[in-house]
């Protein structure tokens, strides 16, 4: 099956230059050792769907990507293409897939598994729970 491709230029490509951000406000989400816990007050870019963050750095072990699909639901993936460059991956609207930002265009559907692409396996994904405006993700391999 060949997945819809996000566009990004050449240069974004190449570089592996992400479409989706870090947070805007990096007071957004603390890491414990276990879990992140995610204020989505503070998370503007989760407010509509379509919406996605990604989380690295600090203590985080692994970068990871959040994104709200088109039906509002929240996923979390490990950030790290399977591929030899492990670039980082973005959401592609409207197709209910995550994609890698590198010209490999590797594609994973949102139970992570590897759908088009040179990537030889499939992503991590995490468990995600709503605690009245605070995200819980679990970071735990599956
Ligand atoms: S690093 Fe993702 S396709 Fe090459």
């Amino acid at each position: 099956m060949k997945p819809e491709f996000l566009k990004r230029n050449f240069f974004q490509r190449i570089l592996g230059i992400p479409a989706t951000p870090k947070p805007t406000n990096s007071d957004s989400w603390q890491y414990d050792g276990t879990k992140i816990v995610l204020n989505l007050d503070k998370s503007l870019e989760l407010g509509k769907p379509g919406g996605a963050i990604r989380l690295e750095g600090g203590e985080l072990p692994i970068r990871i990507l959040v994104m709200r699909d088109d039906n509002g639901k929240v996923h979390a993936f490990e950030n790290r293409c399977t591929h030899g460059g492990h670039r980082r991956l973005d959401p592609v609207p409207g197709t209910d897939t995550v994609q890698c930002c590198s010209v490999g265009k590797s594609t994973y559907d949102y139970s992570g598994n590897r759908i088009y692409g040179p990537a030889p396996g499939n992503i991590a994904t995490f468990p995600t729970e709503l605690h009245d405006k605070q995200l819980v993700i679990k970071i735990e391999k599956q």
